[in-house]
């Protein structure tokens, strides 16, 4: 039976408030991993706090490490307190939120703990009153996905028959071209599309979301938004972190399997697409990879001439002496993996022919920062005169992601004075001054999403598979010249390699110093 639920999108003011969550039993597969104990516990928590959850939901935790109910209830409550933003629970939701909670010590790759999952979650049906809606969370290593959802599939799990089935699967959703469409043939064998939720938490970020209101609920940008007034686009997606220990896994990774290919090509695409027909989950996507379908092939001499690879070396960030990439843990000593890339995409349509986005990401960088800046272009004619427009730059729109999420809009204004001179102010929205509240979490967001059924902010498989298609060239590029890397080519602390400079210079452009 396919759930009643009514998939409307949340981002319509109010209607998140219409809507309830059925009953469900959350399933978390990985639960005494780092995700589950950082993330996806404390959000369940908020939610169960907020009450947008309804009474009837429970959790099963599972995970090879042995434990009890009481010590997994234990362990949970450490992380709500040591990760939630109040660092407290209140103990009367916590009994609540605990009541429902279970772990049971299983393997993954062992099909009678699919039997056990099986009969707990027909007892907890009965005892929790989730009616068979079964949301499975996989929290695990990557390799283990399909086996997950083919050993579901073999236990009868994924069938609709009593309620609802869907499983949300984490980054990074295949390796490469050939891995995700292979994941996704695998997993499409045991669920249908609309059963899969593949996470990228950047869409659960506020801001991000404020990206289609920004664009569709206001009538003065819109016009503006192509090729006409707008001259480039700067995508900045800034860490001050390094690898935080996960070397062994970023070495096979690199800034562009990690970052670009998922979380910035979804900032992307709502920047890049055109009005959808409604909001629905299926009208926003349709869009969002109509825009990435245009994007401009990269070929060896366009890797070559617009993209730059970089890996930071020993340097400082907020004054404290950090190492370089080849000095952490895991990672080899003469590694070629890339912790910073600025790659430009152009997309062959009519509303983008002839602006290049420009788009940069990177480990160890200057400061954490992620943000659009929308560059307008030039006046066409120069009324007040070279000298009074010395200090004058394009107009521009930034819209930041993270941190100090908000809006600004550069423009030119008179100096105050006899004489004339103008210069560069800022219109300024920040969503703290404005609204007075804390952000959500993104996983908050998300996880209430996929209960109720709403999609939208989820990748489909379409969008995974194109965002590896056009990265591969750019992979296979660098793949092939390993040793002509020169890492590491820029310091920590600093913004990335001096290349990525040049080659806006080139253009008469200049990246945004964030
Ligand atoms: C993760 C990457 O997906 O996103 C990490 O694997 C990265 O390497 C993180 O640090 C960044 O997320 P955020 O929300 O802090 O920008």
């Amino acid at each position: 039976m396919q759930a009643a639920t009514v998939v409307e999108n949340p981002m319509r003011a109010g209607m998140r408030l219409e809507r309830t969550a059925e009953p469900c039993a959350v399933v978390i597969f990985g639960a005494s991993g780092d995700l589950a104990k950082r993330k996806l516990i404390p959000a369940l928590y908020r939610l169960v706090q907020e009450h947008l959850l309804p009474a009837e939901f429970a959790i099963i935790g599972l995970g090879r490490t042995a434990m009890t109910d009481e010590e997994f209830r234990d362990k949970m409550k450490a992380s709500v307190v040591e990760f939630s933003e109040a660092k407290s629970v209140d103990e009367e939701v916590w009994q609540s939120f605990a009541g429902g909670m279970q772990f049971l010590p299983s393997n993954i790759d062992q099909p009678e703990c699919y039997g056990e999952l099986a009969k707990l979650l027909e007892q907890v049906d009965k005892e929790h009153g989730t009616q068979g809606n079964r949301l499975f969370y996989l929290s695990v290593a990557p390799e283990f996905y399909a086996e997950a959802v083919r050993q579901l599939g073999e236990a009868g799990l994924t069938k609709q028959d009593k309620g609802w089935v869907r499983v949300i699967i984490e980054k990074p959703f295949g390796t490469s071209l050939d891995s995700a469409r292979e994941l996704n043939q695998q997993i499409l064998r045991y669920l249908d599309e609309s059963q899969i939720y593949r996470i990228d938490h950047y869409l659960g970020k506020e801001t991000v979301q404020n990206l289609l209101v920004f664009r569709f609920a206001n009538g003065i940008y819109e016009p503006l938004w192509n090729r006409q007034y707008i001259d480039h686009v700067q995508i900045t997606n800034a860490e001050t972190v390094g690898v935080e220990g996960r070397g062994g896994y970023y070495e096979k990774s690199g800034v562009v399997r990690d970052m670009i290919q998922n979380h910035v090509f979804q900032v992307l695409s709502i920047v890049a697409m055109e009005p959808p027909a409604s909001l629905s989950s299926e009208d926003v996507r349709d869009e969002k990879i109509k825009a990435m379908h245009s994007a401009r092939a990269f070929t060896p001499e366009r890797v070559a001439a617009e993209c730059v690879r970089g890996q930071y070396g020993a340097g400082s960030i907020g004054g404290k002496p950090v190492p370089g990439y080849r000095e952490e843990q895991g990672v080899a000593p003469d590694s070629t993996t890339e912790t910073f890339a600025m790659v430009t995409m152009w997309f062959d349509n009519w509303r983008w022919s002839g602006v290049p986005f420009y788009i940069r990401s990177g480990k160890r960088l200057a400061k954490r920062v992620t943000e659009i800046a929308i560059q307008f272009r030039q006046v066409p004619h120069q009324l007040f005169g070279a000298a009074a427009m010395e200090q004058v730059s394009p107009n521009q729109l930034v819209i930041r992601i993270q941190p100090d999420e908000g809006i600004t809009m550069r423009v030119a204004a008179k100096v105050p004075g006899q004489v004339t001179r103008i210069r560069d102010v800022n219109m300024d929205f920040r969503y703290g001054a404005s609204f007075g509240v804390q952000l959500a979490e993104a996983y908050e967001r998300l996880i209430l999403d996929c209960i109720l059924g709403d999609s939208t902010l989820y990748a489909r498989k379409d969008m995974t598979e194109r965002g590896w298609e056009i990265v591969m060239p750019i992979l296979d590029y660098w793949a092939a010249r390993k040793s002509e890397a020169d890492f590491p080519n820029y310091e920590a602390g600093s913004w990335g390699p001096e290349e990525s400079f040049h080659i806006l210079e080139q253009q008469g452009r200049h990246w945004r110093r964030p």
